[in-house]
This record gives structure tokens, sequence and C-alpha cells, in this order.
């Protein structure tokens, strides 16, 4: 079947949903869900969301824009990041007359609470600017964004999954997307004007991990597979708190209430490594000192050993439990349910969880995607926003809370953008037969006779991952790794599946994921193994012995974006974009002592 609309966003979370919102006001606009749209990951988002609003002590979008680029150790685009961070008060302002139910101070603000990396005066010391909802600030938008919808009479096909993306020949203008209908098994094509995607996180592909079964990263198979880019993707971000052996996100709002961190010996180890901020440091930070202090034998179990065996403990019981129950209510819970411990009594155990991809599509300001590397190259009428974009404001490492901000403030300006241009769009011709490609891929799996299953190769994939490509990189162990992924690739070539049925069939979705998930993992491997450098999330080791030195990070050979496309026998080509730093372009107006601040310098807290 063939469904028309002028706009088609892919992805329920807050990204597609702000995009929605403002696109419905000029055009007719419909939603594409793998699940039902108030179940999407956002909803997962704790502790809050970033924007220098001022309402607690004294802050200023500059701040937080210096913090974003020092946060993402200079990789980020600053154009781009100064849009997140001054557009960001606005974007609040807006959602709280949606409906947002922020939390609020005494005399009614909206409350505001320190976040690792963000501070007061360039560096000074934290300071309080994550916004939130206790620690449910990502429910509490991702719910009021739907409700919005609903009321603007966007149309929902849920439990839809997108597979693929129609692109005109010379792939310079986006058709539609196939879909699956999960509920009859049916495929249809979705023609429009516009497509954007807002598919949100793929980190399942790691095997400790805070993100949900869904995030399997589909878009970014698509994409590879359509022979467009994908930027970045080396930089995969590990925050410090999972719970222990589970990876389940432990707020670093709960660091942000007064929670802190100590090794085997008692010891608050982040006073050592980062002076400043201490427990409040960048996640890439803390994820690979907590790794140090394991490795080291300080862990609390002393083994020396990462995999599930040893951690290091959080610490809240100082924290009265009525006050844990209001503003962590999420982590009381978790800790309780999952590992038994009453935070309130006894310290949790923790270690670093796969997060967030900083990476993805690249995109401009406005969310339109990049053909190539090239300046200007742009597929007309195709959009990303969200995690699954690549905008590039978060760089080498996000700051905690300006993921749910990167989701509102591109979803929005995504919508807005689409709402001003839409009319102008030509729809494109789309050919007859846009489905066949799924079309034939499900049918050959449901016919193959292959001994390969989609949970295993899965499981061989995430664990490989974990193992090799995490925080710790070296050379063997991720060209290791490279020829492990290869060889699942080739496997995957002999899936079978044991429901054959119509009706769903995870089981089919489950061998297209993975197939995906191996196709982004090989260009994040590549990406990762042929920079040469140490630079936020990527910790480049020279060997693999755990008292190593890593390698320096290099401005000289290595402030540059990469750009994947994966080639017709599943290598992966590299090609490489410049950064934009505001002191190359003066003409933006900026004072020189401004300038020389956001200039790539020793990154220290
Ligand atoms: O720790 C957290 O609440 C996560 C926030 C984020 O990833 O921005």
């Amino acid at each position: 079947m063939i469904i028309n609309h002028d706009v088609v966003i892919v992805g329920a979370g807050a990204a597609g949903l702000y995009a929605a919102y403002w696109s419905s006001t000029k055009a007719d606009v419909a939603v594409i869900s793998k699940l039902f749209p108030t179940r999407s990951h956002t909803g997962a988002a704790q502790g809050g969301i970033g924007s220098a609003l001022g309402n607690e002590e004294e802050d200023h979008p500059l701040w937080h824009w210096y913090d974003t680029i020092k946060g993402g150790d200079y990789l980020g685009d600053q154009d781009a990041q100064k849009i997140l961070t001054y557009d960001a008060p606005q974007t609040i302002y807006e959602l709280e007359k949606l409906g947002v139910p922020f939390s609020r101070t005494k005399d009614g603000k909206i409350a505001q609470r320190p976040f690792g990396g963000h501070t007061r005066n360039f560096g000074e010391r934290p300071v309080r600017r994550a916004c939130y909802a206790a620690a449910r600030t990502g429910h509490a938008i991702l719910h009021t964004l739907y409700e919005n919808c609903v009321k603007q009479n966007v149309n929902f096909y849920n439990e839809f999954q997108v597979l693929d993306l129609v692109l005109t020949e010379d792939k310079s203008k986006v058709l539609g997307v196939v879909a699956y209908d999960l509920l009859s098994g049916e495929t249809h094509t979705v023609h429009a004007k516009v497509v954007v995607f807002a598919t949100g996180g793929a980190g399942r592909n790691y095997a400790i991990t805070s993100n949900c079964q869904a995030n399997t990263g589909d878009a970014l198979g698509i994409f590879l597979r359509q022979g467009l880019p994908l930027e970045d993707l080396e930089f995969v971000q590990f925050h410090p708190t999972g719970l222990a052996g589970l990876g389940i996100l432990v707020t670093e709002g709960a660091r942000g209430e007064g929670g802190y961190l100590t090794n085997s010996n008692g010891e608050r180890f982040m006073e050592r490594y980062a002076p400043t901020v201490k427990d409040l440091a960048p996640r890439d930070m803390i994820s690979q000192c907590m790794y140090k202090e394991v490795l080291e034998g300080r862990g609390i179990n002393k083994t020396g050993r990462i995999c599930n065996e040893d951690y290091v403990l959080l610490h809240l019981e100082h924290i009265p439990k009525a006050e844990l129950i209001k503003k962590l209510e999420e982590i009381v819970d978790f800790a309780t349910t999952y590992l038994g411990i009453k935070p309130w009594e006894q310290p949790v155990p923790v270690m670093p969880t796969c997060h967030y991809y900083m990476g993805g599509i690249p995109t401009d300001s406005d969310g339109r995607v990049r053909r190539s590397h090239k300046d200007g190259d742009f597929v007309e009428g195709l959009y990303a926003a969200g995690e699954v974009a690549c905008v590039s404001v978060h760089g080498a490492n996000r700051l905690g809370t300006n993921s749910l901000l990167d989701l509102v403030v591109f979803g929005r300006r995504v919508g807005l953008h689409v709402a001003k241009n839409v009319d102008a769009v030509k729809l494109g011709k789309l050919h007859d037969d846009a489905d066949k490609p799924l079309k034939d891929v499900v049918v050959a799996l449901k016919a193959s006779t292959g001994k390969e299953r989609a949970g295993q190769l899965r499981k061989e994939l995430s664990e490989i991952m974990m193992t090799y490509v995490a925080i710790r990189r070296t050379t063997d162990g991720m060209s290791k790794a490279r020829d492990m992924v290869r060889a699942l690739r080739v496997r995957a070539m002999d899936l079978g599946l044991d429901d054959k049925g119509e009706v769903f069939n995870t089981d089919l979705m489950e061998a297209l994921e993975v197939g995906h998930m191996i196709d982004y993992s090989l260009a994040l491997i590549e990406g990762a193994v042929t920079r040469k450098e140490s630079r936020g999330a990527h910790l480049y080791m020279e060997n693999e012995s755990f008292d190593a030195p890593s390698l320096p990070r290099d401005d000289a050979n290595w402030l540059k974006h990469t750009f994947a496309y994966l080639k017709d026998d599943g290598t992966i080509d590299l090609q490489f974009r410049s950064v934009y730093l505001i002191h190359e372009h003066p003409e933006d107006g900026w004072s020189p002592e401004l300038m020389e601040k956001m200039k790539p310098k020793v990154r220290k807290y």
C-alpha cells in the first residue's frame, strides 16, 4: 500500500514529536514509530535538561556554550553549539507553556540542579543549570509533546518499523520511506515531500548499556546502505553510573544532589583526578577514572578486572531518605528492585554503561541531512534530529542534560524549518517498486534454511564491542574486533528464522536489526581504529597492559570529523570534514578575548 503525507517523521521521542508539533502547524504530518510513542527512550532520561535560566544562581548561555565546547574536547562545531545553548532558555519556556511539569523552587520558578561539566564563569565551580522534573524529566517532556501532537491532529503509525529510505537515483532528494507493519506483517511505502529521521540511540550493540531494547540503530544501517555517510561514530559515551553488572542508569542528578564515588580504600578518588568539580566532572573523565581505579586494584572486590566483576560505590546514604525519595525516586526504586540495596542505608555498586552516541547522521543546524562531507551538499527534503543526528554539538563527549536539550532545540528547529519551507518543496515521483528491496529481503529470510540466529549474532556482537571498543581501546583490540564483526557480517548471510508468521514477527525484526547493528558497528570501529589520538570518550591506549599510556589528543592531525561510508564489499571508506571554530570565523563579531577562551586547549577540571 502507498500512504501519502506531506511530512513523515520517523521516531516518536522528544525530537520527533517536537518536529511533528511545529511542522503540523503548516502541513499534514505523520509520525511512524516502532514503539507506542510514550514508550520511546526519551522517557528514560532522568536527571535534567540544561539551560542557563539562572533561577537558582547567576548563569549565562555564554558559560553554557563554553562548557559545551570544552566538554566536547573541542570537536563540536562551535556555531551549532552556540545555537544549542542560546536557544535553550526560549525552548524550555515554550515546553513549560506546553505543559511540562518541571520541579519548582520555593518561589515557583523552574528548579535547577548541578550536573557534570556545567560550571559558572568559565570553570570556576559547578553551577545549577539542569532543569528537572524529579528524576523523570524525559518522561514529562515526552508525554507533554505527545499530548500536544495529538491535539494538533498529527497522524500516528505506531508499531510500524521503518526499514528503508527511498531516494532519487542520484540521492539528491528524498521520496519517502518503507515501513513494516508489525501487527499485520504488511509492507507500506510512505510517499512524502519531507522525511525526518529522529530514531534515537543505538547503544544495544554494547553488552552493558542503559539503552532500551529498541535502540538498535536501524536508521544508521539504512543510511549506510543507501550510500549516505555517518559522522564521528567512534565517539560513544559511557555513563559512569550504571548499576553494576546491569547497566541500568543511575542519574547523574544523584551526584548533582550530593552523591559521590569511592573506591575500595574508601577514597573519594575523583578529588584526585578533577580537584575543582570532583564527582561532577564530565562523564568521559569519570568513566575512564573508574576503569583505572578498578584495573589498578582499587575496585571493591579488588579483582583488577572490569567485566561484571568489579565496581566502585556511589554514596547517597548521607542524604535524608525523604529527600532521596522526593528528588530521586526512580534511583531508589532501581537500586532496591534490581540490586536489593536501600540507597539511604548502603552505597550503590556502579560501573560505566554505554549510554549515548555523540555521532550519527550529519546535519546542519536546521537538521538538513548532508549527502557527503562536502560543503553545501544536502539531500533535499531529508532531515534528522536528536540522538541519531550529528549536528555536531557534542563533539567527542556530551555533557549530561545536553541530550534532552539537543532533542528539543533541534527537533523544534527542524519543525520550524519544515513549516517555513514545506510549501516550496515539490513532491518527487515515486517509482512503482520502491518497497521491492525490503519485500525481497523479507521473503528470502522467511524462505531461508540458514543455521544462524539473530539472537546469537547480537550477543556476540555486543560482547565484542564491550570488550574491544568500549572505554579503553587499543589498535590490537580494535583490529581484532573489526575482523570478528566482519565475520559476523558473513555469518548474517546465513540467518534463518524460527517464526515464519505474519503477526508480530519479532524474530524477523531482530534478524533485520542485527544486520544494521553489524554495519554501523563496522563504521564505528573504523573511525575508532583510524583516529590515532585520545579525545573525549575515545581513549586510545598504546597497548593492552593495564598501566599503558594513552595516545595524546592530536589537534594538528585530528581536529576534524570523520565521515564513514559503507562500501559494497562491507568495508568502510573514511572521509573528513573540518570542525567549525569561531576564532577561524572572526566575522561573527566575537571579541579576541572570547575567541581565545573558546580555542582548543588542555582540558582540565
Ligand atoms: O544522568 C542522567 O540523568 C542522564 C542524563 C543525560 O544523559 O543527559
